[in-house]
């Protein structure tokens, strides 16, 4: 597994972009699960965030692409409104140790 950050940098009800191996990733603190995802919409393969670390709707109920608008669950990373209604955000694999959060990164 690759260390992703500190628990501590990654606050409840939060989102982060992060660069690991080349890899884009964001993790989002929900009530204190974590959740990672490849920052990928599956909608036309770009990038989710608006702004740097920005990746959620206003009330922070869900992970919003800023391309066309999209909806995901943070729980499971499924869209359920916008123009890929049941396409998935590609989930990571992820652990907290010791106040660490670790993915598994795909093999690449
Ligand atoms: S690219 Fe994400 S909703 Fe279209």
């Amino acid at each position: 597994m690759h260390l992703l950050c500190s628990l501590d940098t990654l606050p409840a009800d939060t989102s982060k972009g992060f660069l690991l191996n080349d890899i884009s990733l964001v993790a989002i603190n929900k009530h204190g699960n974590i959740h990672v995802y490849l920052n990928q919409c599956p909608h036309r393969g770009v990038p989710l965030e608006w702004q740097p670390d920005q990746f959620l709707d206003l009330d922070k109920n869900f992970i919003q692409c800023a391309t066309h608008g999209a909806l995901f669950r943070i729980e499971d990373g499924e869209c359920i409104a916008g123009p890929c209604p049941g396409e998935m955000l590609t989930s990571i694999a992820s652990k907290i140790e010791q106040g660490q959060v670790w993915v598994n990164l795909p093999c690449t």
